[in-house]
């Protein structure tokens, strides 16, 4: 599906923009006259976002399936290379939380579901953008980490360890691409008003257990709180900041 409006402006791509943080990117690029594509696996989400993009004064293609499927990750990038003529700004940010249970109480298949969607993917995504940065000498990537990329109690094993893990990609990318003209780097949210879903099945080492190492986990952000980081880290505004892991949480992670 395209909508399209107004003249050109960055070639955005946002992964997960058909709700919470990534919905909020979306439509904060929008504002700036983007062109952005969709990805999300939710295809009514994503049309409903493409609208509310282009009435906010953007472009918006989406790209609908899973970001685990390897063909969905190479459609994403020849999407926007294709239809928008570059790469300027990737937005790795589609991700799901854990069960929040302990390593012994994490089954393979929750384990691969949630490094394959909350690492595995981002970095295929990535290795599939770069090369079409490259070729321009320039190129953004922010990644949504998680305060569970800082801390041991923010999450269950699983996802700590997908989300421990966007921050040495973030920070590889910062080191391996400097001299290239391409930054990378995240955000790191505390609770934030999303739809996003722990999984059902809590385990036995689940939040109770977590609870007396978590700290004053703050006040919960808006899902736009998130985006101003993320359209900032994508900004000329930020162009000396590389390799960062910004928390926006309120001040948990200082707690
Ligand atoms: N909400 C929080 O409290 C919080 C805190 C820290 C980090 N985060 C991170 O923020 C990011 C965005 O989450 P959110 O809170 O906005 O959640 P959300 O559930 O509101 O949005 C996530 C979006 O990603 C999409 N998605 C999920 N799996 C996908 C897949 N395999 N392929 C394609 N799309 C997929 C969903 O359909 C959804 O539209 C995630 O990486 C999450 O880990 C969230």
């Amino acid at each position: 599906m395209s909508v399209t409006t107004s003249g050109p402006g960055r070639s955005v791509i946002v992964t997960g923009a058909g709700s919470g943080i990534g919905r909020a990117a979306a439509l904060r690029f929008a504002q700036e006259g983007a062109r952005i594509v969709i990805a999300d696996v939710d295809s009514a989400s994503a049309a409903t976002v493409a609208e509310e993009v282009a009435q906010a004064g953007g472009t918006a293609v989406t790209v609908i399936g899973d970001l685990r499927d390897q063909a969905v990750v190479d459609r994403v990038a020849a999407t926007a290379a294709e239809e928008f003529g570059g790469i300027d700004v990737l937005v790795n940010n589609a991700g799901i939380m854990d069960s929040m249970s302990a390593a012994a109480d994490t089954g393979d298949d929750e384990w691969e579901r949630v490094i394959g969607i909350n690492l595995t993917a981002p970095f295929r995504l990535t290795r599939a953008v770069l090369p079409h940065m490259l070729a321009a000498g320039r190129g953004a990537i922010v990644f949504t980490a998680s305060e569970a990329s800082l801390r041991g109690s923010a999450a269950g094993a699983a996802y700590t360890a997908s989300k421990h893990g966007i921050a040495g990609l973030t920070k590889s990318l910062a080191v391996m691409y400097r001299d290239k003209g391409i930054r990378s780097n995240a955000i790191a949210p505390g609770g934030t008003l999303t739809n996003i879903r722990v999984d059902a099945d809590r385990g036995a080492h689940g939040p109770a257990a977590l609870a007396p190492y978590m700290g004053n986990v703050g006040t919960p952000s808006q899902a736009d709180e998130q985006a101003a980081a993320i359209a900032f880290l994508a900004s000329e505004a930020a162009s000396n900041i590389n390799g960062a892991i910004l928390p926006v949480d309120n001040g948990w992670s200082a707690v």
